[in-house]
This record gives C-alpha cells, sequence and structure tokens, in this order.
C-alpha cells in the first residue's frame, strides 16, 4: 500500500528526512513516533503528495508520490497536524463542503453520511458550528471529512495531540473499526498507549528512520531494568549516576531521573551510594518503559554501535 526508496528531504542546510525507505503492507496499522522536529510531518506531507522529496521516491496506494500527485490525493486520506475544518461552518456545512470537493453523487453522499454519523456520533450535533465543538468532536469531524471519498489509506498527522482520554478511546475505536474493514493506517503520535496498539512502530529521529518494527519487540530491546528516581536534587543525582559504571541510561524527566540498571540486584548498593553523596531520596521505584524511555535507549545503542 505504501513504499519508500531513499527518501530525502533537505530545507536549505538542514536535513528533514534522511534516506528512508519503508513500506507498508495493505490493512496494517503503523505508528510514526519521534520527538518535537523528528520530521514526522514532513513524511507525512511528501507521502500525501502536498510535498516534493528533494530526491528519493515513493508510491502510495499505487500513484506515485511525485508523478501522480493528483490520483494519489484521490486514494488517500490525509489529515493534517492542524487540520482545516471551517469553524463558521456546521459540523453538516462542513461534510457537505467536502462532498462537494470530492464529487461525490447524491447516493453516495447519502450512503457516506449515514455511515460517519454512525461511528461518529456527531448526528446530534450537526447543526453545530463546527468552531464550538470540543476538541474531541472537531477531531472526530475532521476524520469524518477525510473518510468521505472512501480512501484505501489513511495518513493522520497527531490527531489526538492534546484531546482528552475519553474521546482518544472514542476516536481510535473509529480507527479499529476502519482497520477491520480492510483499511490501511499510518498515524502519528506522542502517546505509547497508542503507539502499542499498532502492528508496527516507525521511531523517526533526527529524519532518520532508527527502529520499525512491532511495539512489544521495541519493549524488549529495551536492556537492563527501568527505575525512577524523585529528588529534590534531581540534577546533581543525574550527574552521580552518570558517573557510576553499573548504570546503564540516564535522563532527566523534570525532577524524575530515569536509568537502567543490569541488574536489579545492584539496587541497594546504589541507594546507599547516593546517600552518602548527599542526595536525598524521596522515592525510587522499578517503572514500565515510556515511549521516550525507549527512545533514548536505542539512540543510545546507535551511538555506541
Ligand atoms: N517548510 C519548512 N521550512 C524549513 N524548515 C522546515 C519546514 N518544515 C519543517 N522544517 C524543519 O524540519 C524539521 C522537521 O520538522 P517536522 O515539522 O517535520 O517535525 P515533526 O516531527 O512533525 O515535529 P512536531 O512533533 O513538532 O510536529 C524541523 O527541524 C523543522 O524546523
Ligand atoms: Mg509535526
Amino acid at each position: 500500500m505504501l513504499e519508500t526508496f531513499d527518501l530525502l528531504k533537505k530545507f536549505d542546510a538542514l536535513t528533514a528526512i534522511e534516506n528512508l525507505s519503508f513500506k507498508i503492507e495493505k490493512g496494517e496499522m503503523v505508528g510514526l513516533v519521534g520527538p518535537d522536529g523528528a520530521g514526522k510531518t514532513t513524511l507525512m506531507r511528501i507521502l500525501s503528495a502536498i510535498m516534493a522529496p528533494t530526491s528519493g521516491t515513493g508510491t502510495v496506494a499505487g500513484f506515485d508520490i511525485v508523478k501522480e500527485a493528483e490520483k494519489l490525493k484521490a486514494k488517500i486520506g490525509y489529515m493534517p497536524q492542524r487540520f482545516g475544518l471551517y469553524e463558521d461552518l456546521t459540523v453538516q456545512e462542513n461534510l457537505d463542503f467536502f462532498s462537494e470537493v470530492y464529487q461525490l453523487s447524491k447516493d453516495t453522499k447519502k450512503e457516506k453520511y449515514e455511515e460517519v454519523f454512525r461511528f461518529s456520533q456527531l448526528e446530534p450535533f450537526k447543526n453545530f458550528l463546527a468552531g464550538n465543538l470540543s476538541g474531541g468532536m472537531k477531531q472526530k469531524l475532521a476524520l469524518s471529512c477525510v473518510l468521505l471519498h472512501t480512501p484505501e489509506i489513511l495518513l493522520l498527522d497527531e490527531p489526538t495531540r492534546g484531546v482528552d482520554p475519553i474521546s482518544r478511546r472514542d476516536f481510535w475505536s473509529i480507527l479499529f473499526e476502519q482497520q477491520k474493514r480492510g483499511m490501511t493506517i499510518f498515524i502519528s503520535t506522542s502517546y505509547m498507549d497508542e503507539a502499542e496498539r499498532c502492528q508496527k512502530v516507525a521511531f523517526l529521529d533526527q529524519g532518520r528512520l532508527i527502529a520499525y518494527e512491532p511495539p512489544l519487540q521495541l519493549k524488549q530491546r529495551m536492556k537492563g531494568v527501568l527505575f525512577e528516581l524523585v529528588s529534590e536534587k534531581s540534577r546533581e543525582a543525574r550527574s552521580f549516576l552518570e558517573k557510576d559504571e553499573e548504570v546503564m541510561n540516564v535522563s532527566l524527566f523534570g525532577e524524575k531521573v530515569h536509568f537502567t540498571l543490569k541488574d536489579e540486584k545492584i539496587l541497594e548498593g546504589l541507594k546507599v551510594k547516593l546517600l552518602n553523596a548527599g542526595i536525598e531520596i524521596l522515592s525510587l521505584n522499578k517503572i514500565e518503559p515510556s515511549l521516550e524511555d525507549i527512545f533514548i535507549s536505542l539512540k543510545q545503542a546507535g551511538e555506541e554501535d
């Protein structure tokens, strides 16, 4: 359904996408993750034929991303990071507008409206101005708009950023339903729980794809046991742990220090060392790795290689 070869995108001196080759099979749901500025939006734009790569090639839904841009756009449902709903139009008027753009027939329109209202549950709000909807409802309406022309693949750029947890769950149940019907989905997200629901996770860092595999496999690649230390002297704790040879990865998340140990048994000795160095421990617990933890671990493993 989607394949790229050596995609490269430069903005003057900055390389936003670097020699990226990957593919997505029909019916797969793939999550795209990476820190701010990693190149997620740039990649989505190139795949949606909104922006041309500097070099490299690719196809989406069977069409070339450069040479067949218009045909490609007719086959995809692209939801940009800031989707352009018409806030001064009602929910129904937004749907009508997109139906016009896609030139849907009267019958198709009727069928499609029923379908999107069924899963979005927006029918009771159809005469509300889009601008007055909640964040979660706006995103459901945006998704409805990009589904009207029955695309073969969805390219969704952080559709749930800043959306409350209940609405996120609703949004995802729509995605699962779409997938069940054979839809291919490529979705960027900064939420670990969302990435975990995908068949594969693509990790982008400074334009490079540093991992592309099932989420469980990614987690297992995280070596050692992860701990979270809370201390009023978190910066000192970080420097101290970085110097200790038994400690593997160390990173600071605000007031919390995350670090990994090869073996849980060395924790007690480490606690004593911290206290002797004058670093008071408010709490110290074993934790499940977050996306950031895995990311840091992968980056450090890459640098060591
Ligand atoms: N039109 C542009 N002109 C110049 N530089 C750009 C342009 N678009 C993106 N960039 C740069 O390319 C890099 C990748 O940006 P991009 O928006 O693709 O990242 P992102 O992963 O989507 O980030 P975020 O999580 O903040 O949405 C950044 O360094 C950004 O500043
Ligand atoms: Mg982005």
